[in-house]
Protein backbone atom coordinates (compact mmCIF):
# COMPACT_ATOMS: atom_id res chain seq x y z
CA UNK A 1 0.00 0.00 0.00
CA UNK A 2 1.14 3.64 -1.24
CA UNK A 3 2.75 5.33 1.78
CA UNK A 4 1.49 8.82 2.48
CA UNK A 5 3.66 11.43 4.57
CA UNK A 6 1.88 14.56 5.72
CA UNK A 7 4.31 17.32 5.44
CA UNK A 8 3.76 19.99 8.35
CA UNK A 9 5.34 22.25 6.57
CA UNK A 10 1.52 23.26 5.61
CA UNK A 11 -0.06 22.57 9.11
CA UNK A 12 -0.99 25.62 11.27
CA UNK A 13 1.90 25.78 13.19
CA UNK A 14 0.05 27.64 16.25
CA UNK A 15 -2.07 23.74 16.29
CA UNK A 16 1.00 22.03 15.45
CA UNK A 17 0.38 19.36 17.98
CA UNK A 18 -3.40 18.82 16.69
CA UNK A 19 -2.73 18.83 13.27
CA UNK A 20 -0.11 15.57 13.50
CA UNK A 21 -2.86 14.07 15.97
CA UNK A 22 -5.31 14.79 13.00
CA UNK A 23 -3.40 13.08 10.16
CA UNK A 24 -1.83 10.26 12.25
CA UNK A 25 -5.77 9.26 13.18
CA UNK A 26 -6.26 10.03 9.24
CA UNK A 27 -3.71 7.16 8.38
CA UNK A 28 -0.82 8.64 7.78
CA UNK A 29 2.30 6.96 7.70
CA UNK A 30 5.17 9.47 8.24
CA UNK A 31 5.33 12.64 9.60
CA UNK A 32 7.66 14.50 7.04
CA UNK A 33 9.38 17.33 8.88
CA UNK A 34 11.09 20.14 6.37
CA UNK A 35 13.79 22.09 8.10
CA UNK A 36 15.04 24.84 5.86
CA UNK A 37 18.25 27.25 6.80
CA UNK A 38 17.64 30.38 4.01
CA UNK A 39 21.00 29.70 2.41
CA UNK A 40 20.47 25.92 0.40
CA UNK A 41 16.83 26.99 0.04
CA UNK A 42 15.14 30.35 0.11
CA UNK A 43 13.35 30.16 3.50
CA UNK A 44 13.65 29.35 7.63
CA UNK A 45 11.47 26.86 8.99
CA UNK A 46 12.18 24.48 12.17
CA UNK A 47 15.15 23.06 13.90
CA UNK A 48 15.84 20.29 15.73
CA UNK A 49 13.97 21.57 19.10
CA UNK A 50 10.94 21.51 16.93
CA UNK A 51 11.37 17.52 16.15
CA UNK A 52 12.32 16.95 19.89
CA UNK A 53 8.97 19.28 20.85
CA UNK A 54 6.65 16.82 18.76
CA UNK A 55 8.03 13.56 19.11
CA UNK A 56 6.40 12.41 22.32
CA UNK A 57 3.04 12.92 20.40
CA UNK A 58 3.32 10.43 17.94
CA UNK A 59 4.21 7.17 17.33
CA UNK A 60 4.59 7.73 13.68
CA UNK A 61 8.53 8.02 11.94
CA UNK A 62 10.13 11.47 11.47
CA UNK A 63 10.77 11.88 7.85
CA UNK A 64 13.39 14.84 8.33
CA UNK A 65 14.01 16.21 5.28
CA UNK A 66 17.21 18.71 5.56
CA UNK A 67 17.29 21.38 2.73
CA UNK A 68 20.26 23.03 4.84
CA UNK A 69 23.99 24.08 3.85
CA UNK A 70 26.34 21.32 5.43
CA UNK A 71 23.79 18.84 6.95
CA UNK A 72 26.77 16.80 8.48
CA UNK A 73 26.88 19.31 11.19
CA UNK A 74 23.48 18.65 12.38
CA UNK A 75 22.87 14.89 11.94
CA UNK A 76 23.58 14.27 15.38
CA UNK A 77 20.99 16.95 16.82
CA UNK A 78 18.26 15.63 14.86
CA UNK A 79 19.41 11.65 15.56
CA UNK A 80 19.11 12.55 19.52
CA UNK A 81 15.87 15.08 18.69
CA UNK A 82 14.17 11.97 18.01
CA UNK A 83 14.08 11.50 13.80
CA UNK A 84 13.64 8.29 12.12
CA UNK A 85 14.67 8.53 8.96
CA UNK A 86 17.33 11.87 8.21
CA UNK A 87 17.64 12.90 4.27
CA UNK A 88 20.18 14.95 3.07
CA UNK A 89 20.35 17.04 -1.12
CA UNK A 90 23.00 15.94 -2.99
CA UNK A 91 23.74 19.24 -3.72
CA UNK A 92 24.77 20.17 -0.14
CA UNK A 93 26.98 17.08 0.37
CA UNK A 94 30.34 17.01 -0.50
CA UNK A 95 31.13 14.11 1.28
CA UNK A 96 27.95 12.15 0.74
CA UNK A 97 29.38 8.78 1.68
CA UNK A 98 30.77 9.46 5.09
CA UNK A 99 27.31 12.01 5.91
CA UNK A 100 25.00 8.82 5.17
CA UNK A 101 26.87 6.63 7.09
CA UNK A 102 26.97 9.14 10.00
CA UNK A 103 23.11 9.32 9.91
CA UNK A 104 23.75 5.29 9.96
CA UNK A 105 26.05 5.11 12.89
CA UNK A 106 23.49 7.54 15.00
CA UNK A 107 21.09 4.84 14.94
CA UNK A 108 18.69 6.21 11.73
CA UNK A 109 17.36 5.73 8.27
CA UNK A 110 19.66 7.55 5.39
CA UNK A 111 17.85 9.20 2.61
CA UNK A 112 19.60 11.08 -0.47
CA UNK A 113 17.32 13.82 -1.88
CA UNK A 114 17.97 15.30 -5.52
CA UNK A 115 16.61 18.38 -7.17
CA UNK A 116 14.67 17.89 -9.85
CA UNK A 117 17.53 19.40 -12.59
CA UNK A 118 20.17 17.23 -10.44
CA UNK A 119 21.05 14.16 -12.84
CA UNK A 120 19.85 10.42 -11.85
CA UNK A 121 23.80 9.52 -12.03
CA UNK A 122 24.24 11.77 -8.94
CA UNK A 123 22.27 8.91 -6.66
CA UNK A 124 24.17 5.69 -8.50
CA UNK A 125 27.65 5.54 -6.56
CA UNK A 126 25.56 5.72 -3.12
CA UNK A 127 22.18 3.89 -4.02
CA UNK A 128 22.86 0.70 -2.13
CA UNK A 129 24.35 2.25 1.00
CA UNK A 130 20.95 3.90 1.92
CA UNK A 131 16.84 3.63 2.97
CA UNK A 132 15.85 5.97 1.21
CA UNK A 133 15.55 8.03 -2.14
CA UNK A 134 13.38 11.58 -2.13
CA UNK A 135 12.84 12.85 -5.61
CA UNK A 136 12.02 16.27 -4.88
CA UNK A 137 9.46 17.13 -7.48
CA UNK A 138 9.76 20.80 -6.99
CA UNK A 139 12.61 23.10 -6.54
CA UNK A 140 12.36 23.17 -2.49
CA UNK A 141 11.92 25.96 -0.28
CA UNK A 142 7.78 26.45 -0.37
CA UNK A 143 4.71 24.58 -0.07
CA UNK A 144 1.82 24.68 -2.90
CA UNK A 145 4.28 25.07 -5.99
CA UNK A 146 3.32 22.61 -9.22
CA UNK A 147 4.51 19.35 -9.60
CA UNK A 148 7.39 19.41 -12.82
CA UNK A 149 6.70 16.10 -14.78
CA UNK A 150 10.29 15.67 -16.06
CA UNK A 151 11.00 14.24 -12.90
CA UNK A 152 9.15 10.67 -13.72
CA UNK A 153 11.62 9.81 -16.01
CA UNK A 154 14.17 10.00 -13.59
CA UNK A 155 12.85 8.04 -11.21
CA UNK A 156 12.24 5.08 -13.49
CA UNK A 157 15.60 5.35 -14.15
CA UNK A 158 16.82 4.89 -10.81
CA UNK A 159 14.02 1.92 -10.46
CA UNK A 160 15.70 0.32 -13.00
CA UNK A 161 18.91 0.42 -10.78
CA UNK A 162 17.07 -0.34 -7.46
CA UNK A 163 15.89 -3.39 -9.24
CA UNK A 164 19.58 -4.43 -10.12
CA UNK A 165 21.24 -4.25 -7.05
CA UNK A 166 19.32 -2.29 -4.54
CA UNK A 167 15.69 -3.87 -4.25
CA UNK A 168 15.62 -2.39 -0.04
CA UNK A 169 15.70 1.17 -0.73
CA UNK A 170 12.35 2.92 -0.79
CA UNK A 171 11.62 5.69 -3.03
CA UNK A 172 9.76 8.65 -1.72
CA UNK A 173 8.51 12.17 -3.86
CA UNK A 174 7.56 15.77 -2.26
CA UNK A 175 6.41 18.63 -4.22
CA UNK A 176 2.76 19.49 -5.91
CA UNK A 177 2.07 16.07 -4.97
CA UNK A 178 -2.03 15.60 -4.87
CA UNK A 179 -4.67 12.88 -6.51
CA UNK A 180 -3.49 12.80 -9.99
CA UNK A 181 -0.25 13.45 -9.64
CA UNK A 182 -0.06 10.96 -7.02
CA UNK A 183 -0.94 8.26 -9.45
CA UNK A 184 1.97 9.07 -11.89
CA UNK A 185 4.38 8.98 -9.37
CA UNK A 186 3.54 5.66 -8.24
CA UNK A 187 3.46 3.90 -11.44
CA UNK A 188 7.04 5.08 -11.86
CA UNK A 189 8.22 3.21 -8.85
CA UNK A 190 7.27 5.56 -5.71
CA UNK A 191 6.50 3.86 -2.86
CA UNK A 192 6.02 7.37 0.10
CA UNK A 193 4.19 10.44 -1.06
CA UNK A 194 4.86 13.57 0.35
CA UNK A 195 2.12 16.25 0.59
CA UNK A 196 1.62 19.37 2.40
CA UNK A 197 -1.14 21.52 0.78
CA UNK A 198 -3.03 18.45 -0.19
CA UNK A 199 -3.56 17.52 2.98
CA UNK A 200 -3.68 20.96 5.52
CA UNK A 201 -5.70 22.83 3.30
CA UNK A 202 -8.25 20.36 3.28
CA UNK A 203 -10.61 20.53 6.11
CA UNK A 204 -11.12 17.03 6.44
CA UNK A 205 -7.81 15.35 6.83
CA UNK A 206 -8.79 12.00 6.84
CA UNK A 207 -10.51 11.93 3.71
CA UNK A 208 -7.38 13.94 1.65
CA UNK A 209 -5.15 11.17 2.79
CA UNK A 210 -7.54 8.55 1.36
CA UNK A 211 -8.05 10.32 -1.64
CA UNK A 212 -4.65 10.62 -2.65
CA UNK A 213 -4.09 6.81 -1.41
CA UNK A 214 -6.92 5.25 -3.42
CA UNK A 215 -6.20 7.73 -6.58
CA UNK A 216 -3.01 5.13 -6.41
CA UNK A 217 -4.46 2.22 -6.80
C1 LIG B 1 9.19 21.83 -0.32
C2 LIG B 1 9.05 20.88 0.84
C3 LIG B 1 7.84 20.07 0.76
C4 LIG B 1 6.54 20.85 0.81
C5 LIG B 1 5.56 20.16 -0.09
O1 LIG B 1 10.41 22.45 -0.26
O2 LIG B 1 10.16 20.00 0.89
O3 LIG B 1 7.83 19.01 1.71
O4 LIG B 1 6.00 20.96 2.09
O5 LIG B 1 4.41 20.93 -0.16
P1 LIG B 1 3.26 20.66 -1.24
O6 LIG B 1 2.77 19.27 -1.03
O7 LIG B 1 2.25 21.69 -0.90
O8 LIG B 1 3.89 20.85 -2.59
ZN1 LIG C 1 10.09 18.07 2.13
Amino acid sequence: MTKIAPSILSADFARLKEEILEVEQGGADYIHVDVMDGHFVPNITIGPLVVEAIRPITSLPLDVHLMIENPADYIDAFAKAGADIISVHVEASVHLHRTIHAIKNAGVKAGVVINPATPAEMLYPILKDIDLVLFMTVNPGFGGQAFIADVLSKIKQVDKWRQDFAPHVEFEVDGGINQTTAKLCTDAGVDVLVAGSAIFNEKNRENAIQNIRNATK
